[in-house]
């Protein structure tokens, strides 16, 4: 009982500390060094209110064959089971909380989760293979030592089996599982995909089918090609005739217009971008991950929260767009060689990551499941607009866990 009460006490505590801090309307990094460590501190604190927004999740979702997808606006998961394309990210969020804490009960309630998603290895019917099987199998691979790896392994061949199985010859692209409207012989393929190639690019150095890294490499080039308009602005939707591979025509499914910028659409093929250059050091890769993520940064607020379409009059910010996009710009800044300009992006990831454990964003309420609030699920249906959503938390803790790894964990 005391040490739940003074558990209760820290994470009060830590939870005054991050959100008293958080009134800056502008932050700028690295003035001072005291500043930065007032940062790195936030930082901290909000790791500590997370993993405890972790622990109420558990106790509150209880049964490892539930995954949450999105919240209602009183802050509750909505549960769906493991066929949903959001399956992976509550494992997922799990393991980035094993990585945070070396607590051993986020290890145990992350292979509850990831191996209750086994069953899915063989669902043709999914595009998203690859988000549900790397946060959840492959994130276990990278970061325990206590899971049966042979058999994780496995599954993960068998999930790439059944994704490379979607890729079009014809076209060069994995084709989308889904469409809103009807054209005779389309093949779709959304910008989302960028994010299972990851999926086909590690089965492929890891005792898969070498042809499967030739088939990501070529869906990230024509995705470059097809979808990217001249001011590097994005399509989510290109269709295609499967006889000719000609396009039908490029359009949206989840922003505002056809001719506008859906933001989370945006940061996949940012993220995805970042992921192929991990994978082959091409510098095609960087430079297209540079140019959308620079698009991506041109048309965010000061605060750095995107808003759910860059082009709408509605201006709803999306949570789950800047998560995923600040994760994705930590480990470019890596690979940029340019002083100045990696500078420039480790300021913008600061300006983000301030936001995003400051309220209203970050949940200081431990007893509620999700950690972040403000993502859209889908506007253009809309069943969940302003509410927590699993990618948002699962991105966020990704992004902390390299933010930690680069600035808290050594001297940088
Ligand atoms: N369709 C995947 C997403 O909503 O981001």
């Amino acid at each position: 009982m005391m040490q739940t009460l003074t558990t209760k006490m820290k994470i009060l505590c830590s939870t005054l500390l991050v959100l008293s801090s958080s009134s800056f309307a502008t932050f700028t990094f690295a003035t001072s060094t005291q500043q930065e460590q007032q940062f790195k501190q936030r930082v901290d604190k909000a790791i500590t209110v997370s993993l405890a927004h972790l622990e109420s999740s558990v106790q509150l979702i209880k049964d490892p064959t539930l995954f949450p997808t999105y919240a209602e606006k009183d802050l509750t998961w909505t549960l769906n089971t493991s066929h949903k394309w959001t399956a992976g990210f509550y494992p997922g969020t799990l393991w980035q909380a094993y990585k945070l804490s070396g607590d051993k009960r986020y290890q145990t309630w992350a292979k509850q989760w990831t191996e209750s998603l086994a069953d899915q290895v063989s669902d043709e019917g999914s595009h998203d293979l690859g988000f549900k099987f790397m946060c959840s199998f492959g994130n276990a691979l990278t970061f325990s030592n206590d899971i049966n790896a042979a058999n994780y392994k496995q599954i993960m061949l068998a999930a790439a089996t059944t994704l490379a199985k979607r890729y079009q010859p014809n076209i060069g692209l994995l084709s989308s599982d889904w469409d809103d409207e009807y054209f005779e012989n389309s093949i779709p393929v959304v910008s989302d995909i960028m994010m299972n190639l990851e999926l086909l690019l590690w089965a492929a150095e890891n005792g898969g089918d070498k042809k499967w890294a030739e088939y990501a490499k070529t869906h990230a080039l024509k995705t470059y090609q097809d979808f990217v308009r001249k001011d590097h602005s994005s399509y989510h939707i290109v269709r295609y005739n499967k006889n000719s591979g000609q396009i039908i025509n490029k359009a949206t499914l989840q922003g505002d217009g056809n001719e506008s910028t859906w933001s989370r659409g945006h940061a996949w093929m940012v993220y995805g971008m970042v992921v192929m250059y991990r994978y082959t050091k091409d510098p095609t890769f960087l430079n297209y991950a540079q140019t959308l993520a620079d698009y991506f940064i041109s048309q965010l607020p000061e605060n750095g929260i995107a808003m759910w379409d860059f082009n709408s009059p509605i201006l709803q910010p999306d949570v789950s767009a800047s998560a995923i996009f600040v994760s994705a710009l930590i480990e470019m800044s890596d690979y940029i060689k340019d002083k100045k300009e990696r500078q420039r992006i480790i300021q913008q990831y600061h300006i983000i990551l301030n936001s995003l454990i400051s309220k209203p964003y970050f949940i200081e309420d431990t007893n509620k499941a999700p950690i972040l609030d403000k993502s859209v699920h889908y506007y253009t249906k809309p069943s969940a607009i302003d509410v927590p959503a699993s990618f948002a938390d699962y991105y966020f803790l990704e992004a902390i866990n390299r933010y930690k790894q680069k600035h808290i964990l050594t001297t940088e």
